[in-house]
């Protein structure tokens, strides 16, 4: 019975959290307006499509595994305006809803504003079109999708997101979204958006993984309250993913089988711990059903300190998703150019 009801009780800076689910159920985190969210969800980015965009959505897989995901006992997704999955995660959530299985106050939903909608009156305007591809009558959660600005054709101009965080409020205060946060800002962006409004981020979401542990950020999101949730959090680990300039470890690595094997789990779900026990929320992508059993089935074990020495050890300030070649010449680009 212990796996069924274990006791999961632990503090993040601001952010304390102390409840008793059962298996394949997140606990949730505080947020530092008031709001609380699920500790882990369901990514829906189905990836790039090797010529500059993002891959349509061609088949109702993401509608499916939505459904799947909540049976399971999901109760976070995670769309964005730009992944095109919206409809589909709008459609699986109100079945779910109508059906009886869930409550629209038990599921958090997470989208995000696209960079051509950047200028302060195109903001709430833009959140509409997404609620009524989701078919609902607030997000959970609002995200400004990148600091970068840019035109429809995607060339960079540079409208200033502490412009665009305006936006964001009043789609707060106007109860479309019950929590605002940003994505892909560094330390500097972030500490100069709280500087310039009286409503701070809730949450930062960033890439978060083996080879870009984050540290600096997750510390200055500690010290300021604000959530992280960790995007990509496989990384590399999967051939699928990883290039030839792609730090180790592999999903096959010996030493993480090894440690895998000690707590009875495999290496995605050793992987996804350690996030969620580093203070990260992870929002793994899957459409496969037994993964999505898999990837949530991590809230019944511990890590040992030694576990959590061999996983730091492959932090290499490395990123998997790399949008150089986009936008590095905006003044808003938030990453090192030689990382
Ligand atoms: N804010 C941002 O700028 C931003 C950027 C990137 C991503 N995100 C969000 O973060 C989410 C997750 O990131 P991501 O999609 O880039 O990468 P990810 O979740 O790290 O990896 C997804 C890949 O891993 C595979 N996979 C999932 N679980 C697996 C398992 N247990 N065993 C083996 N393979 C497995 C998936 O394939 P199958 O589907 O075939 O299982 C898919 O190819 C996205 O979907 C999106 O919602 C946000
Ligand atoms: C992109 O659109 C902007 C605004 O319409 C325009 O000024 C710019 O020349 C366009 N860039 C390209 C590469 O088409
Ligand atoms: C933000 O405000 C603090 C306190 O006034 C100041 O020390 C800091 O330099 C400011 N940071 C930015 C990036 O504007």
């Amino acid at each position: 019975m212990w796996k069924l009801y274990y006791i999961v009780s632990f503090y993040v800076g601001a952010v304390t959290c102390l409840s008793v689910p059962p298996a394949g159920v997140a606990p949730k985190i505080k947020l530092n307006d008031g709001n609380s969210m699920p500790a882990f969800g369901l990514g829906t980015w189905l990836g790039f499509d090797g010529k500059g965009g993002v891959h349509k959505v061609t088949s109702d897989s993401v509608e499916k595994a939505v459904e799947a995901a909540i049976d399971i006992g999901y109760r976070h997704i995670d769309t964005a305006y730009i992944y095109f999955t919206e409809e589909q995660v709008g459609k699986a959530v109100n079945k779910k809803i109508k059906n009886g299985d869930v409550k629209r106050e038990d599921v958090f939903i997470t989208t995000k504003l696209w960079n051509d909608k950047h200028a302060r009156q195109d903001v709430v305007p833009s959140l509409r079109e997404s609620l009524a591809k989701l078919n609902l009558e607030y997000v959970d959660l609002y995200l400004v999708h990148w600091p970068i600005s840019t035109y429809s054709n995607n060339t960079v101009n540079e409208i200033d997101y502490v412009e665009t965080w305006q936006g964001m409020v009043e789609a707060k205060k106007l109860g479309l979204a019950r929590s605002i946060g940003v994505c892909n800002f560094n330390v500097q962006q972030l500490e100069r958006l709280i500087n310039s409004s009286d409503v701070a981020p809730a949450v930062l979401q960033v890439e978060v993984n083996l080879n870009l542990q984050q540290e600096q950020l997750r510390q200055f999101s500690r010290d300021h309250g604000i959530a992280v949730m960790g995007y990509t959090p496989f990384g590399s680990l999967f051939p699928s993913k990883a290039t030839s300039n792609s730090p180790p470890p592999r999903v096959d690595d010996p030493e993480l089988v090894k440690l895998a094997n000690r707590h009875g789990k495999t290496v995605p779900q050793i992987v996804l711990r350690y996030l969620f026990e580093l203070g990260v929320v992870p929002i793994p992508k899957t459409v496969k059903k037994e993964r999505l059993m898999e990837n949530v089935d991590i809230f019944d074990f511990e890590l040992q300190a030694e576990d959590k020495d061999l996983l730091k050890s492959f932090d290499r300030n490395y990123r998997t998703i790399d949008l150089r070649s986009f936008w590095a010449t905006s003044k808003f680009y938030p990453f090192e150019l030689d990382e």
